[in-house]
């Protein structure tokens, strides 16, 4: 594990602006930096970069984050994989602490692994490009196929001779471990080569990392399979894997879409000719993971299939756990005969791309048409296939979705819509309660579930953000006390003429309300400052910004992040040149008081709201006794409450 004090000085010399510009083109404006957000499309700048703060923030799409987040979404890393990236950014060391011997003795075995998979990759790169056999078989076919060097070397192809045990030889020679070896299905239980005379292709992890192999035969031999495969391993997971996302990922944010197609050479192909977010799910029909993979850059998914019985066979195979994981699915059928890699070949890229474009059916309704043709008049088999329907209807979690769709398939099945939304939700509340059920199994993904809670809560955030009703809520007034705490908490305030600091002075303010915050997010950051405060400490707003719990890091950046889309609005809307004006943050000590005020106002409001309430059950019961003392605690809150709208008033003025 990489030990506190390397993850600190990451931190601490990473500078966002410098991260960022990796991937986005980046220009000055004012304190910001502004460019193309890189996680939609955008003709207009609304990606800011504040070096002050590190963070970013796209008012376009609403994301945001430091350095570290957007390694993670951008490059689809892990946490660890980020700090390591960093830490080789800018020349630090890395100090792991121990961990447990097992620990220790699995990750040394996965590194083997990723060495063994490295060497045996430029052993078969040699073999292609060095020896007579790579020359005149390999390298020749791969010629012929059309492919150029380039797109060869990106996809680090290869080739493994007529030896039988030339790679395990050279393996053992330098080092590697039989074991390991064999475990990665390199080596056969007879110490034989498992690929030989065959052209290679590596297959990659998303972050570039060979863990598997793919072998095609050069002969027509009918016998021996076209490819065969690494066995899963250690660090291969077929079903997680899907070849050349590695290459992709950029390209499918980018154009916000994802093309699969069925073929290794597909990929190469597409790629090749300037087509670049494809991968292929290898032979197999699609897994949830995978899809879960393709979720992480993009939400559109378009399945190109070959052009025969089997292609829409497979085309049909799987979808419904595209559509269970909110992806719009969009099926393209090539003309009979043809793959992607024959038919792009054929028509040029122009022509493939407007293929796409004009040939993309929705999956649904691919369905129904299919199906429709398949049934002819039978109505045995048509009503069989109206279940197929419903099924994949029940699948499509979005319910606006559902009901479009569903509407378009009662009419191309000329059967009742109303027949069809009741059968699809039968099957809805089916697939809910198993749902249910495999949750508890599974004890859940946490990560995953908070991730989507993250999401929403973000989507809901920027939607209503400083919308009028929002600041008629309680939600505001919690919400504005912890921006005070995020943003100026550790600095200093005087009130009558005590110098205390500003967390100090509203949470002993507001200790009797703390019940009252509603929002248990809003509670955890007070929470964690009172603990913080009781300990002698103070908490800054990188430390919230740094918050291991993601949903605290987020709410930090949207917080921090807010005063530049207020000043943006305001220009807009009213033409005022906020330079001469001070921004909040400049003016802590008046905004921390207000938004402590206008947060008691509210909360005694609310008190003697429910205070009533009971006064009013006590007068009804006739209870005297109750009734007068809850009258005087009223009496006691209006008082409180004016006395504090008062203050709010002068300081206002
Ligand atoms: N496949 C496989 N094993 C086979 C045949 C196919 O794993 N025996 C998988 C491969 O991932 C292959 C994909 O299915 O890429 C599609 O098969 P096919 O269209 O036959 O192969 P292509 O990649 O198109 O290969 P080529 O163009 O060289 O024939
Ligand atoms: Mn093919």
């Amino acid at each position: 594990m990489i030990s506190q004090e390397t993850i600190d000085a990451i931190f601490q010399a990473t500078h966002i602006e410098d991260v960022i510009e990796d991937y986005v083109h980046l220009t000055k404006r004012g304190v910001n930096l502004k460019g193309l957000c890189p996680f939609h499309d955008e003709k207009t700048p609304s990606f800011t970069v504040s070096p002050a703060r590190n963070i970013y923030k796209c008012f376009g799409c609403g994301k945001g984050g430091n350095a570290i987040n957007f390694l993670m979404e951008h490059e689809g890393l892990s946490y660890p994989e980020v700090l390591r990236h960093l830490a080789a950014k800018y020349n630090i060391p890395i100090q792991e602490d121990q961990m447990p011997e097992e620990y220790e003795a699995e990750k040394k075995e996965r590194d083997s692994l990723y060495l063994i998979n490295e060497y045996a990759r430029d052993f078969y790169r040699n073999q292609l490009f060095h020896t007579d056999l790579g020359k005149s078989i390999g390298l020749s076919y791969f010629k012929e196929r059309g492919l150029l060097r380039k797109t060869m070397d990106a996809f680090e192809l290869g080739f493994a001779t007529t030896s039988r045990d030339e790679l395990t030889k050279s393996a053992v020679q330098a080092g590697y471990k039989i074991d390991f070896l064999r475990q990665l299905g390199l080596t056969t239980e007879h110490d034989r080569d498992f690929f030989f005379n065959r052209v290679m292709f590596p297959i990659h992890n998303i972050s570039g990392k060979v863990v598997a192999f793919a072998g095609r035969h050069l002969t027509t031999d009918k016998k021996s399979p076209k490819y065969i495969n690494s066995k899963e391993s250690e660090i291969y997971h077929k079903s997680k894997v899907l070849y050349g996302m590695h290459l992709a990922k950029q390209a499918i944010r980018k154009e916000d879409f994802c093309l699969l197609v069925e073929g290794y050479t597909d990929v190469l192909s597409l790629h090749q000719s300037g087509i670049e977010n494809v991968v292929a799910s290898s032979g197999t029909s699609l897994t949830v993971d995978q899809v879960k993979l393709v979720k992480r850059y993009t939400r559109q998914i378009k399945i190109l299939y070959d052009g025969d019985a089997a292609g829409v066979k497979a085309a049909l195979r799987g979808i419904d756990l595209v559509l269970e994981q909110d992806l719009n699915v969009e099926l393209v059928l090539l003309p009979e005969g043809e793959d992607p890699d024959s038919y792009i070949k054929k028509v040029g890229v122009t022509a493939f791309r407007e293929y796409l474009q004009n040939e993309s059916t929705d999956f649904i309704l691919f369905k129904t048409n299919l199906i429709l043709k398949e049934a002819g008049n039978d109505p045995v088999k048509k009503a069989g296939l109206i279940k197929d329907i419903i099924e994949s209807l029940s699948h499509i979690p979005d319910p606006i979705k559902r009901s479009v769709y569903t509407r378009q398939c009662a009419e191309l099945l000329k059967v009742d819509e109303s027949i069809l939304v009741a059968e699809t939700n039968k099957l809805l509340s089916k697939n809910l309660r198993d749902a249910r059920i495999n949750q508890l199994r599974e004890g859940r993904e946490d990560h995953e579930l908070q991730q989507q809670i993250l999401e929403k809560e973000r989507q809901k955030a920027v939607s209503e953000k400083w919308s009028e009703e929002k600041t008629l809520t309680d939600e505001f007034q919690d919400r504005d006390i912890v921006r005070i705490l995020i943003l100026y908490g550790d600095r200093s305030i005087e009130i009558e003429q005590e110098k205390m600091s500003i967390s100090q002075y509203i949470l002993s303010e507001i200790q009797e309300a703390l019940s009252f915050f509603d929002n248990s997010l809003y509670a955890k950051v007070v929470t964690e400052y009172g603990i913080a405060l009781a300990n002698g400490n103070q908490l800054h707003t990188d430390y919230f910004i740094r918050h291991q719990d993601q949903a605290i890091s987020q709410l930090a950046i949207e917080i921090c992040s807010s005063p530049y889309e207020l000043s943006e609005n305001w220009q807009k809307m009213w033409d005022i040149r906020l330079e001469t004006q001070p921004m909040p943050e400049e003016n802590e000590v008046q905004d921390a008081i207000q938004a402590l005020y206008r947060f008691l106002l509210k909360k005694y409001q609310k008190m003697s709201e429910e205070n009533l309430k009971q006064i009013k059950t006590y007068q009804n019961d006739g209870d005297e006794e109750s009734l007068l003392k809850h009258l005087q605690v009223q009496g006691m809150l209006v008082e409180q409450r004016n006395k504090i709208a008062a203050k709010l008033n002068t300081v206002i003025l």
